[in-house]
């Protein structure tokens, strides 16, 4: 018989505080290969905070992040980059003045390993990574268009196509579709689809609970910095907490009749 696989990520005990404040407080929470795992909570809750610990933005105060077996705890963001896990950010982050081609030809080039000599020419591999992310994300065709001048929908999947140019193991996605109309997000959600398919583990933060729901095998809700809530989607709606502390009723019954629609 063999052994089960290890987590693909576990965080142990992972605290960040800032001051008095514990942002994110002593949580503690396993990743397999090939979940998607989704985050909510109210404003303020530690979600973004759990992201900048887990990519080495903002390290941890307490606590260890073991990525494949290994402690990342400590390593500086580009290592972490570099170790397979990638992210998104809530607000958009590209290069305005450059090609949408170009922004993830930057990606594909430092995020896979250490370039001791910036500036010398991105060559064919990082090229051909650049190609696969913009084809993975659907903006095939938009290459010369300066990222400044792209419609927000655009400038969402060119950030995803930036993180996918690492070729990552995990995906972290802060808040992907916040901002979008409802038509957007659908369209966003396929594209999520496809790169779960494609064997990416994900883990993603969203208010959009129809987004959320329909697309994680696993939700955590935090409030305060803790988890208030962690299971399947389908458990949200009728967990008492939840509904007192971010969904409220409307929201929870709305969700709910969703969920029991796309269950037939
Ligand atoms: N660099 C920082 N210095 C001090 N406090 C911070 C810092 N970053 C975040 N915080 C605080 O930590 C708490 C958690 O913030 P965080 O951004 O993680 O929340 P969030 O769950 O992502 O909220 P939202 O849904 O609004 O994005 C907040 O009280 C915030 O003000
Ligand atoms: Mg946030």
């Amino acid at each position: 018989m063999t052994a089960a696989r290890p987590p693909l990520l576990t965080c142990n005990r992972v605290s960040k505080h800032f001051g008095a404040l514990a942002a994110v407080n002593n949580l503690s929470f396993d990743l397999r290969e090939g979940e998607v795992l989704g985050i909510g909570g109210p404003n303020g809750a530690g979600k973004t905070t759990l992201f900048d610990v887990i990519s080495g933005l903002n390290p941890a105060t307490g606590g260890t992040v073991m990525f494949e077996g290994r402690d990342i705890t400590r390593l500086p963001p580009e290592a972490i980059c570099h170790a397979g896990i990638a992210r998104t950010f809530q607000l958009n982050a590209c290069f305005e003045s450059l090609s949408l081609r170009d922004n993830v030809r930057v990606a594909a080039y430092f995020g896979r390993d250490n370039r001791r000599y910036p500036g010398l020419s991105v060559g064919k591999e990082a090229d051909d990574q650049a190609g696969e992310a913009l084809a993975a994300v659907g903006l095939t065709g938009k290459d010369d268009v300066p990222a400044g001048a792209l419609p927000v929908l655009d400038r969402k999947l060119l950030m995803l196509a930036g993180a996918l140019a690492t070729r990552p193991r995990l995906l972290l996605m802060d808040e992907p579709v916040g901002g979008l109309n409802p038509r957007e997000t659908d369209h966003f959600m396929e594209v999520v689809r496809r790169i779960v398919q494609s064997g990416v583990t994900i883990i993603l933060i969203e208010h959009v609970m129809r987004f959320l729901v329909q697309l994680s095998s696993r939700v955590m809700i935090m409030h305060h910095g803790e988890r208030i809530y962690e299971g399947p989607p389908r458990g949200l709606t009728s967990d008492r907490t939840v509904i007192d502390v971010y969904l409220g009723e409307g929201a929870s019954q709305r969700l709910g009749r969703l969920m029991e629609e796309a269950a037939g």
